[in-house]
């Protein structure tokens, strides 16, 4: 018979740069104030990275790796594949998995960087579920770094979008566990634990809706002073387009998945979903017809840390007790690209 996989969640962890960054603090950089990020957002605060003392989104996602390594009883020596998820990496490269592999002396395995932006999580996931179900890796470290304060423009004319981010990191250890027979995989109607399914999306249409063009290939000279100097380098968003847009797949996902499961939102124990804003989140949770327990929110306390906001949500959520062994949970982001997808785990 041919061996087949299950990929079991070990441990999760994250890890939040030290320094608190309120409202209050961002009105003194530019012209904003706690009532219009709060009523917009549900944002109240967010973590920066001490990046003058010398932290980086490397050394963030090592911080995370280390006690999600910790917590799982493994050995960095136990890893055979390591799949990072960031958009704002140490340098434009290497990427920050050989940095993370070196740090922690976790053997000279794979070390995948994706770009996955908000959906890194999500497209991680399902990565790293493809390579243990199809027997190619036993144990991957999965971590998601951000630094998105220093990619921001801290004026005015950046505040759009200046207001809404944070740094910080999350990590998994995901485990294979052979499975015998077909009905031994983890599904929605059986308590065997484990990665039940995934769904990816990405649509270039919207592209230009939130993008960051420099440095690259589309500038002529990859980065010049002119670029720096006109701006280029600064993230742009069309908000609207992007809340929209958010809202629509973060929905279609979650009932595509749901649906070919044959399982209700109501059979969920938790959704642990992307936090762009409480808005986006709330009309999702409505159009599932959740009650608010049901979802796991934190963006108030952190903003928008990209590609670690599940990660964090789900860690958070375990060492809250809101999140236990064998619940069935939903992960789902929306992200620029534009790219979607969500997960069906049995923690
Ligand atoms: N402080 C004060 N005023 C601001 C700020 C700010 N930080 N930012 C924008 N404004 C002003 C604008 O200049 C504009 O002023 P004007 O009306 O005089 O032109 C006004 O506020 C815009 O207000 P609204 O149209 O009411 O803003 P909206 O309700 O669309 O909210 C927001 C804007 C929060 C950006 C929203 O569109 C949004 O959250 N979009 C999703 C974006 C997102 O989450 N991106 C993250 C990356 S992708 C992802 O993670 C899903």
């Amino acid at each position: 018979m041919i061996p087949s996989f299950r990929t079991v969640v070990r441990s999760a962890a994250h890890y939040l740069p030290a320094r608190r960054v309120t409202n209050d603090d961002m009105s003194e950089l530019m012209e904003t104030s706690d009532a219009w990020i709060t009523e917009r957002t549900g944002i109240r605060s967010r973590h920066f990275a001490d990046v003058n003392g010398g932290e980086t989104t490397s050394k963030l996602a090592i911080e995370a790796s280390r006690l999600a390594i910790e917590r799982s009883g493994l050995s960095p020596k136990d890893f055979d594949l390591i799949i990072a998820a960031t958009l704002s990496p140490d340098y434009f490269f290497p990427g920050i998995g050989p940095l993370v592999q070196h740090a922690l002396g976790i053997p000279c395995v794979g070390a995948i960087d994706i770009r996955q932006q908000c959906s890194g999580f999500v497209h991680g996931a399902a990565m790293a579920d493809a390579f243990i179900r199809s027997g190619q890796s036993k144990r991957i470290l999965f971590v998601c770094a951000e630094i998105q304060s220093t990619i921001m423009d801290m004026t005015t004319r950046g505040r759009e979008m200046a207001v809404l981010f944070g740094d910080g990191a999350g990590a998994l250890v995901l485990e294979s566990e052979p499975v015998q027979n077909e009905r031994d995989f983890p599904r929605a109607d059986n308590n065997v634990r484990g990665i039940i399914d995934n769904i990816m999306g990405g649509d270039g249409s919207g592209a230009e809706m939130l993008i960051m063009r420099t440095p690259g290939t589309s500038s002529a000279k990859f980065v010049t002073p002119e670029d720096l100097d006109g701006g280029s380098r600064w993230p742009k968003m069309q908000g609207q387009s992007v809340f929209k847009n958010a809202i629509v797949r973060m929905c279609e996902a979650s009932e595509t998945l749901l649906k070919r499961n044959g399982i209700k939102a109501t059979d969920l124990a938790l959704v642990a979903p992307h936090q762009a804003n409480m808005r986006i989140n709330e009309m999702v949770r409505e159009k599932l017809g959740l009650p608010p327990e049901k979802v796991f929110n934190n963006i108030h306390k952190y903003g928008n840390t990209t590609a670690a906001t599940v990660p964090i949500c789900l860690s958070e959520a375990q060492e809250e007790g809101r999140l236990k062994k064998g619940d069935l949970v939903l992960t789902v982001a929306f992200g620029a690209g534009y790219t979607w997808g969500a997960n069906l785990i049995r923690w």
